[in-house]
């Protein structure tokens, strides 16, 4: 035996131990001459059954009523090389992916003499890209849907955020024809109970005893506080439909200019101690608001310490969590810290109006346009010791 006769033995017993491809030999008609071990374990034939039938049997019956088998031939004939990907027929019927390639072979005069056909079985991979398909078209069709749904959900929200806006818009009007009747309409009796008061203690006074100079006083007095709540109640109600502004504010200055105005010519006379601290943040907000907001914070805070010898305000700032919190510091009579959230709430008060007068409005303002400037408000008080309100901007 020459050597390329020992080479073309050892291949040959090679090929027929392969186990994962089906590699056999065809005659020029197509009919089986070979038959290794991975043929026999993918087409599911040993090589006594087999050897001499035609492959046309490894295909469907509709793939060979096609002529598909003899096609593959003649395309492999013509070109050399022929590769196919299709469901393929065991011997037992059930269905395998097979991976084909049919390559043409001459003999020595370099005449056709058959083929070689290489069959690799890739049903499993063929699964599971199917799987892959099949989950990647569930998992499309179920984004479409949620996306119809999302559009579908956008679209109701617009609508409905669109209703609330209009139904806002028409109460925030009704609102403000209100305060405006309220201003008008409550003012004008409180004024003529006023001035006929007025009259009665100017032009009548000698017919008036001294009971009945006092009761005369005693109502002006109360108009006057009921013309206080009116208007405060009326600011309280215009600040929700206030538009805000935000620019850049120097507290420190926005805090001594409100202690100026409030302690000007018409100051009781009497001394409050006024400290403000070196170093302040600049806050970003309204300054017209904020001023009304720090006044009322002031004035609460001369108001509560008029019974101090030595009253002492102090404003500043200091840092919580990242945070700069401004605060308004007295040393006045203070307050019962179990309420201290109800003192936000609008006429709630937590001292008799004998010994301390007011509405009861002033730190609901402070509150609603905190609250505006998207910060908080907390108040502090530690055994009638004076106050403490922070707030956050
Ligand atoms: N600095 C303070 N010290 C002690 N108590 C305070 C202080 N500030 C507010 N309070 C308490 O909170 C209540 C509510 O304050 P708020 O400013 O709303 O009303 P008011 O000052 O009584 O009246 P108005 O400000 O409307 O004239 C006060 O009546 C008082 O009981
Ligand atoms: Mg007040």
């Amino acid at each position: 035996m020459n050597e390329l006769g020992s080479m073309s033995d050892l291949s040959s017993s090679l090929v027929s131990e392969i186990k994962d491809y089906a590699i056999f030999l065809l005659d020029v008609d197509g009919n089986v001459c070979s038959w290794n071990l991975g043929a026999e374990i993918i087409e599911g034939y040993n090589s006594e059954e087999i050897i001499g039938e035609n492959f046309d049997i490894f295909y469907s019956k509709a793939d060979r009523a096609k002529g598909i088998p003899h096609q593959i031939l003649a395309e492999a004939k013509e070109t050399g090389r022929v590769e196919r990907q299709s469901w393929r027929i065991r011997r037992n019927g059930t269905r395998f992916w097979a991976h084909v390639v049919v390559t043409i072979l001459y003999d020595d005069a370099g005449e056709v003499s058959g083929y070689i056909k290489i069959t690799k079985d890739l049903t499993e991979q063929r699964l599971r890209t199917e799987h892959l398909k099949m989950l990647k078209e569930n998992l499309e069709k179920q984004v479409e849907e949620r996306t119809r749904e999302l559009i579908e959900i956008r679209a109701s929200l617009e609508e409905t955020v669109e209703k609330r806006t209009q139904e806002l818009y028409e109460i925030n009007n009704e609102l403000k024809a209100f305060s405006y009747s309220v201003s008008h309409d409550l003012k004008a009796p409180l004024r003529a109970i006023s001035g006929y008061s007025g009259i009665l203690l100017q032009s009548h006074a000698k017919e008036l005893n001294a009971d009945g100079r006092v009761v005369t006083e005693t109502i002006i007095r109360n108009v006057r506080r009921m013309e206080d709540l009116i208007e405060n109640i009326l600011r309280y109600s215009q600040i929700s439909s206030q538009q805000i502004s935000f620019e850049t504010v120097d507290m420190k200055r926005l805090f001594q200019t409100c202690w100026n105005t409030l302690t000007g010519d018409n100051f009781p006379n009497r001394i409050v101690k006024f400290n403000v601290s070196d170093s302040m943040p600049h806050a970003k907000g309204d300054s017209s608001m904020l001023a009304i907001m720090i006044t009322n914070l002031l004035s609460n805070a001369l108001k509560f310490t008029k019974t101090r010898k030595s009253a002492l305000v102090e404003v500043g700032s200091k840092m919580v969590n990242k945070e700069t919190v401004y605060y308004v510091k007295d040393n006045g009579v203070g307050f019962n810290e179990k309420y201290s959230s109800k003192l936000f709430e609008v006429f709630q008060r937590l001292h008799k109006d004998v010994d301390f007068e007011g509405t009861g409005v002033g730190l609901a303002i402070v509150r609603r346009i905190i609250i505006k400037h998207g910060g908080r408000i907390w108040g502090e008080s530690h055994d009638y010791k004076g106050a403490t309100f922070n707030f956050v901007l």
